[in-house]
């Protein structure tokens, strides 16, 4: 049986992410009663890294250890991957020895060959085009917090990015409209926005994309691998931050979440990481116990 993949929301079906969202909020509760599980003893997850990370990182080793597994860290840096192995070389063999690779690298295309020539499955951990794996979480946190999205409007505010994306696959998903906020020259993918027109409108202003918003949510501006962008995107996204004041335009309830890491002062204000709809350090722990859920979704085919 070919191995299921894991490379963006699109590749597993409503059904399937809501009950991966169920269990990864059982597995919430039993990690904070302390209760332990060996669903995944003696398996191994290879972890390639081409670009940062602190919540992926952990929160994918920490997460196979406590499924009775072990995680193993590969950096571009120290692997043939970084001297120009071929990526399907490097996928036939690391496929052969462990249960499943997680990769977090620039070019989308890389986690597609990557998995098109592994026997295991792969999960895309951040590209330059999807970061599914945060949806994730941030999913399981607005259910946990307030029921199910489903007719919800969902306010994305600043870059047209990768978490923008995965917002856009998230919306057709899980049935939520996406008011898209961005300025002229940082819109996400046309390819996406037609893909998804029934379930976004494109706006100009943090404003409009925020009034009666169930669920406000922003990125840094300038994404891994844009460092050199950072000036001209601290000018053209300078109006597009979540701050209170924005935030009394949404819904009484609204939530507001934040892949993190955050830029305190730009895309977010200081004072909204503790605003009483804040939800990002709910969101963070949840990257643990959605990932966990997903690992033995694909490695398992089955949720114990
Ligand atoms: N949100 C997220 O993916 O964080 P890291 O870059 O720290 O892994
Ligand atoms: N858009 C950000 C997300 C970091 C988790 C980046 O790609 O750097």
């Amino acid at each position: 049986m070919a191995a299921r993949h894991f490379l963006t929301l699109s590749d597993m079906t409503t059904a399937e992410l809501e009950d991966v969202l169920d269990h990864a909020s059982r597995l919430r509760k039993e990690w904070r009663n302390g209760q332990t599980r060996d669903t995944l003893k003696n398996r191994v997850l290879a972890m390639i890294f081409e670009k940062s990370s602190t919540r992926t990182r952990v929160s994918f080793e920490a997460g196979m250890t406590q499924l009775g597994g072990t995680a193993m860290f590969l950096s571009s840096r120290d692997t043939q991957l970084g001297r120009g192995e071929p990526v399907e070389d490097s996928a036939i063999v690391i496929s052969s020895m462990v249960d499943a690779v997680m990769i977090r690298t620039f070019g989308h295309d890389t986690v597609e060959r990557f998995a098109a020539a592994s026997s295991k499955p792969v999960i895309n951990a951040l590209t330059d085009d999807y970061h599914p794996c945060q949806l994730m979480a941030d999913m399981q946190t607005y259910r946990e917090l307030r029921g199910s999205i489903k007719g919800a409007t969902v306010a994305w505010i600043g870059d047209g990015n990768n978490m923008c994306h995965s917002y856009m696959n998230a919306a057709e998903k899980f049935g939520f409209h996406l008011n898209i906020a961005c300025p002229e020259g940082y819109e996400p993918s046309s390819q996406l926005m037609e893909q998804h027109a029934e379930r976004i409108t494109l706006v100009r202003t943090p404003e409009e994309a925020a009034r009666g918003a169930n669920l406000l949510a922003t990125d840094v501006w300038a994404s891994m691998g844009q460092e050199d962008e950072q000036k001209a995107r601290e000018k053209a996204f300078s109006s597009y931050q979540i701050n209170p004041a924005l935030m009394t335009l949404a819904d009484n309830d609204a939530l507001f979440l934040h892949c993190l890491p955050a830029h305190r002062g730009e895309e977010v204000s200081a004072d909204m990481m503790e605003h009483p709809a804040s939800a990002v350090w709910h969101a963070a722990e949840n990257r643990l116990h959605a990932q966990k859920a997903l690992l033995e979704f694909l490695i398992l085919n089955r949720l114990d």
